[in-house]
């Protein structure tokens, strides 16, 4: 019986990880992953209050980042870049940028991110 009630813990603590926004997430959004997207992104994405994030997707916190905008989906979906709007379209702009949905856009002053950027981005997604 204790056996059971210790793996009941194990399965609801594990399930929590894998959707919410944990401490260490939020960590890492603040050390590494939110500088980085900063200026490729949130010019257009929230950083000014006064002016409407694009697409209604919001950079500015991990919470919004992971939400998403209003067409494209989930922002992350922790586990799985290939299904999170926040790396496939920063893929698109770093890789194809005549891409409609490339991010930054193509006419955008900013930069894509960098190879090393994604594949950190990648990683903080697929954490495990
Ligand atoms: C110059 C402004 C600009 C910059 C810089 C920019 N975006 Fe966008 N973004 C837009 C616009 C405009 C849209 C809406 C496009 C549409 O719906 O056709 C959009 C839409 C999006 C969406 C889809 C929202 C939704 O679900 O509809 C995501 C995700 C996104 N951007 C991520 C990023 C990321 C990540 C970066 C940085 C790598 C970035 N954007 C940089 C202008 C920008």
């Amino acid at each position: 019986m204790r056996h059971l009630a210790l793996l009941s813990l194990l399965v609801t603590a594990s399930a929590f990880a894998a959707d919410a926004p944990n401490a260490a997430r939020e960590k890492a959004w603040k050390a590494d992953i939110f500088p980085m997207l900063e200026n490729s992104c949130a010019g257009c994405h929230g950083k000014d209050p006064a002016k409407k994030a694009k697409g209604g997707f919001n950079i500015m916190t991990l919470e919004s980042a992971a939400k998403g905008g209003k067409e494209n989906g989930v922002g992350i979906t922790w586990g799985n870049a290939a299904k999170s709007s926040l790396y496939t379209l920063s893929e698109l702009g770093a890789t194809k940028r005549d891409e409609e949905m490339a991010m930054p856009p193509k006419k955008a002053k900013s930069e894509p991110l960098t190879k090393e950027q994604l594949a950190k981005l990648k990683a903080f997604i697929e954490a495990k």
